[in-house]
C-alpha cells in the first residue's frame, strides 16, 4: 500500500475490499474514491454517453461522476466509507 498520507493517517487500522475482483487495501476511515485513487484506479465508470472514461471530479458529493457498484447498489466513491469485505466494480449509472 502507498502511504504517502496525512501524518497520523498511517495508524488506522487496514482495511482490505475488492475492485473489479483485486484485493485492494486502504485505511479505515478512507473514503473509496481516496483509497481507489491512491492505488492508481481512477476511472470508475464510463459515461453513457460516449464512453468516456469518468472518475473523480468534485470530490464531495456533487457531481456524481464517481458512481461506482458497491455490493450491487450504486454509490458515490467520493462520499462512500471503505469497510472490509466490500465488492466495488465500475458501471455505475447516475
Ligand atoms: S467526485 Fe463528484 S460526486 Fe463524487
Amino acid at each position: 500500500m502507498n502511504d504517502q498520507r496525512l501524518p497520523g493517517t498511517a495508524a488506522r487500522p487496514e482495511v482490505a475490499f475488492t475492485f473489479e475482483g483485486r484485493t485492494v487495501t486502504a485505511r479505515a476511515g478512507d473514503s473509496l474514491a481516496m483509497a481507489l485513487w491512491t492505488v492508481g484506479d481512477v476511472a470508475l465508470r464510463q459515461s453513457s454517453r460516449d464512453g468516456a472514461a469518468r472518475g473523480v471530479w468534485c470530490n464531495m458529493g456533487i457531481c456524481y461522476e464517481c458512481l461506482v457498484v458497491v455490493d450491487g447498489v450504486t454509490v458515490r466513491a467520493c462520499t462512500t466509507l471503505v469497510r472490509a469485505g466490500m465488492d466495488v466494480r465500475r458501471g455505475g449509472k447516475p
